[in-house]
């Protein structure tokens, strides 16, 4: 069976690949929700009805575990499916986020921790709880960046330093200590961030492949059931010419993308 990756669109290809290059072994199905991406803005009824539909497919598609990449789906509606759905429909069958792993690396350093995330992760205060339960003592700001998506999807890097410097600006001000980027897509300017600030920046795409490996040393009962055959499947709901372009921006080759239905 294939370990599942999902993501509101293809920023989780950061995330993926870099899970891919350190396990290289197994069987992969990466799904992005391009049709409906950006998932940040969104209602948390509606981020968990069509994280619903996205794990449907994926466990119809044989994923024994679905890593949710996306930040975004993690945050309001990652308890709800491994309490409510799995159990009723793919008992056994296990999906992780990202949020919990990502916490867990910003307190090791202790001290002030900034947070980038998506309006709808921020309002969630997902990291805010994480962190706190880590380390009660830990500050935690966080900072909508909702420029950021659009800007990386659409080619805007050349806009980015402008976009990234006000954001990071009440951190700065704060003397944070840790940055976590809260967001698929903003792997893509950590050299951006990292840049700004002398803060530790936690990006998601160096912090992910090692946790899912501690994951999966930890839990033989799922790790048995993962094929070995080193397929990568990659899905969207929705294909044009500017998805495959992003898509090489990310991996550095054409990606095999193929539209599905959810
Ligand atoms: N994938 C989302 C996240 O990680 C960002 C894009 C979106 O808003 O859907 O939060």
């Amino acid at each position: 069976m294939r370990i599942g990756v999902f993501d509101s669109g293809l920023g989780g290809l950061a995330i993926a690949r870099a899970i891919m290059t350190r396990l290289p072994e197994y069987d992969y199905l990466y799904l992005g929700d391009t049709k409906r991406l950006p998932y940040g803005g969104r209602s948390q009824e509606t981020i968990h009805e069509f994280v619903g539909q996205a794990l449907g497919y994926l466990f119809e598609n044989d994923c024994h575990l679905v890593i949710l990449a996306c930040n975004t789906a993690s945050a309001e509606s990652l308890r709800k499916s491994q309490q409510e759905y799995l159990p009723k429909n793919y008992p056994g069958r296990n999906v992780l986020g990202v949020i919990i792993p990502t916490a867990e690396v910003a307190t090791g350093s202790g001290g002030k921790v900034g947070v980038l995330a998506t309006q709808s992760t921020v309002d969630s205060d997902a990291y805010g709880r994480e962190i706190r339960k880590q380390d009660p003592d830990a500050r935690v700001i966080q900072v909508p960046a909702p420029l950021l998506v659009p800007l990386i999807e659409n080619d805007g890097f050349k806009y980015i330093d402008a976009v990234v410097e006000d954001y990071l600006a009440p951190l700065i001000r704060e003397q944070i200590d840790v940055i976590v980027l809260g967001c698929t897509h903003y792997c893509l300017v950590k050299d951006q961030v990292r840049g700004r600030t002398s803060a530790q920046v936690i990006s998601q795409d160096e912090i992910v492949p090692e946790k899912l490996a501690c994951y999966l040393r930890r839990h033989p009962e799922h790790e048995r059931e993962l094929g070995r055959s080193g397929e990568r499947l990659y899905h969207v709901t929705d294909l044009t010419s500017g998805y495959r372009k992003f898509a090489r921006t990310i991996c550095g080759e054409d990606l095999p993308l193929e539209t599905v239905t959810l």
